[in-house]
């Protein structure tokens, strides 16, 4: 049986004043959509396996959000951690609770806040890559065409072959800028796109092989999961986490790792820049969510909110933004910047 996991608990700290604490970014309609990130990971999919095999993993603090957002989902299908220690014990824990349920499940774990537009295709190769992880004790992740040196994502090398699945040589986390220019002059690399598809079985002896400390934690507590002291249980084994994501926790240091290549339009929406590309713009460029006037104004994105008209005058490469209680006016495609303004702004709620 397929278990999907939606990993729902980051907190979107490069879309700051957008994405909040109280709000991340995975529960915001960023593409003015009518959905969620988080709801249209969930519709993407809802066609794949029954509605209760869905588990959302977040932090204990938006539970209620999800539980908002999507309706369908029962109590025990949201797992609330109760502090932030990065994907790889938000995968522990799904992947202990899991096998309890079911010992021969398959697993999807997905991120909660990327984009897909070929919805179909992405749903086939899905399909098909879980079967081969019903056969085979592998970890399959999904392969991106890469088109910039983005320093944030996971590179994957890969042996070519004929096969739909592809043996992994090297998965190189988060690249150094020279070293991902590299990568991507070589040829040779694809992106990892954070989604991973294996069996149960195949995820915990990866985790007992590579991460001994931390699947020992879980198993710890393996027993008080699914009654009344799992959140007492989960409590104390987060407390004993390292914080670290799967990425460097496994996927680096395993040697069944495999890779399907997609060709399904992804994007991991990771930056404005990267909402910017895909928004719909105006004749100069513009991606406009908001009561808006312009004026000699090119490459910028203004987002507004309701009742309130923003004029904007001779700005190119801009965000303008309306959020809330803070106005930010900045350079869209300086990156670096928004981790920043973030540190900088300390206890503003
Ligand atoms: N439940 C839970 N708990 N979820 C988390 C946590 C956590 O502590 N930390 C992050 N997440 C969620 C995020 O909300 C997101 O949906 C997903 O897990 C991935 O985390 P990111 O923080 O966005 O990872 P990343 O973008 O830096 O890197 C990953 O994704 C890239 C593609 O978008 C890696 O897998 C890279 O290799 C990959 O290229
Ligand atoms: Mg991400």
């Amino acid at each position: 049986d397929l278990y999907i996991v939606l990993m729902a608990g980051g907190v979107g700290v490069r879309f700051w004043p957008y994405s909040r604490n109280s709000k991340p970014k995975q529960f915001l309609d960023v593409l003015g959509s009518g959905r969620t990130l988080l709801q249209s990971t969930y519709d993407r999919f809802l066609p794949l396996c029954p509605k209760e095999n869905i588990l959302v993993v977040t932090h204990e603090e938006h539970t209620k959000l999800v539980h908002e957002q999507l309706p369908d989902l029962m109590q025990s299908q949201i797992l609330a951690e109760p502090m932030r220690k990065n994907t790889a014990p938000c995968i522990a824990y799904a992947s202990y609770k899991i096998r309890k349920m079911n010992p021969n499940a398959i697993v999807v774990v997905t991120p909660s806040d990327q984009l897909v537009l070929k919805e179909i295709d992405f749903q086939s190769v899905i399909t098909k890559a879980a079967s081969q992880a019903a056969k085979q004790d592998i970890l399959i992740t999904l392969g991106i065409k890469p088109t910039r040196p983005e320093t944030g994502y996971g590179y994957i090398q890969f042996i070519e072959g004929k096969g739909f699945i592809k043996k992994v040589k090297t998965f190189t986390e988060k690249p150094a800028l020279a070293i991902a220019k590299k990568f991507l002059e070589s040829g040779d690399f694809v992106w990892n796109a954070g989604i991973f598809i294996w069996s149960v079985q195949a995820i915990v002896k990866a985790l007992q092989t590579h991460q001994a400390e931390l699947a020992d934690v879980f198993e710890d507590i393996e027993k008080d999961l699914g009654t009344d002291q799992e959140k007492m249980a989960i409590e104390q084994a987060y407390g004993q986490c390292k914080n670290i994501s799967i990425d460097y926790a496994v996927m680096e240091k395993a040697e069944n790792v495999h890779v399907c290549l997609g060709d399904f339009a992804w994007s991991d929406l990771g930056s404005w820049g990267s909402i910017h590309e895909i928004s719909e713009k105006d004749d100069h460029n513009n991606a406009i969510q908001a009561q808006a006037l312009t004026y000699d104004t090119r490459n910028s994105i203004i987002r507004g909110s309701k009742g309130k008209l923003i004029v904007v005058q001779g700005l190119n490469g801009y965000l303008v933004g309306d959020f809330g209680n803070v106005v930010i006016v900045c350079e869209k495609d300086k990156e670096e910047q928004f981790r920043k303004f973030v540190n900088d702004v300390k206890g503003l709620p």
